[in-house]
């Protein structure tokens, strides 16, 4: 595997990141990531109408929503992680030691209000992104994250919701390029605050690669692995055309 991109910046790798997540850390390395959870279709399956369509035309043809099998959690839970989508791949990321305890408990949690009951219950290891939508809006309100070190856990308000995001002093808002994109601004919140002394963010599932320009935004070097060659092409254009603006994001 060779870079497709690779400046003072960081890396952008196409391939399966096993090979190099199984190297282990390095000093100063860190994992932000946000792994295929497996969910796209069967949600894409309970909607109805238009949307329905929509989302399943949207998900199906791609491979990019298949659960990694669990040598890659193995590999990763070598790093200090921060993982979105924590309440799917619990028992994954933890080796199951936590998830008698919690797969039952986020099965039943419905909204913002339970999760922020949930949090001040289980004040650890957590992190939880409200997307701050009105309960009207179909698709989810919050997101949850786990980190492998105990934590005081943190909740991020930061809208995304369609043409509404956070961050109204931007002159547009963020593109989209991958049907899961996270908004960089609240990644690099969590790099601030998580991993205040980190020096290179790994992520090993890159996607459009929103982690690598969170790292640019704080400073931090940044390696991306993506195995599909759409999206890690969409990472490389996404942090040439930030550099080349020369925008703060
Ligand atoms: C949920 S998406 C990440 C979206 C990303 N957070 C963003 O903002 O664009 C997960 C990505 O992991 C990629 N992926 C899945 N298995 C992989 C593997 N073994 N190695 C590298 N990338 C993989 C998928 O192709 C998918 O694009």
């Amino acid at each position: 595997m060779r870079p497709i991109y690779d400046s003072e910046h960081g890396q952008v790798w196409h391939g399966d990141c096993i090979e190099f997540i199984s190297r282990g850390p390095r000093l100063g390395e860190v994992i932000v990531t946000d792994p295929p959870w497996g969910h796209g279709k069967e949600i894409a399956a309970r909607r109805g109408g238009r949307l329905r369509e929509y989302k399943i035309n949207y998900y199906l043809p791609e491979t990019w929503n298949e659960v990694p099998e669990w040598e890659y959690f193995y590999a990763m839970r070598r790093y200090k992680f921060v993982c979105f989508g924590g309440n799917y791949l619990i028992d994954m990321l933890t080796g199951r030691e936590l998830c008698v305890n919690n797969r039952k408990k986020f099965d039943e949690l419905g909204t913002i209000g339970d999760v922020r009951k949930f949090h001040s219950e289980n004040p650890s290891h957590w992190i939880i992104w409200d997307k701050d939508r009105p309960e009207s809006v179909k698709f989810s309100s919050y997101e949850l994250a786990f980190t492998n070190f105990p934590f005081e856990s943190k909740m991020y308000k930061y809208r995304w919701n369609g043409a509404y995001q956070e961050e109204p002093r931007h002159d547009r808002k963020e593109e989209k390029f991958h049907p899961a994109q996270k908004p960089v601004g609240l990644l690099a919140g969590i790099i601030r605050d998580i991993f205040p002394y980190c020096e290179v963010v790994i992520d090993p599932f890159a996607g459009s690669g929103s982690t690598g320009l969170a790292a640019i935004r704080t400073g931090r070097r940044f390696i991306l692995i993506e195995k599909d060659e759409y999206y890690a092409y969409c990472s490389k254009y996404r942090i040439e055309e930030h550099l080349r603006q020369g925008r703060l994001f």
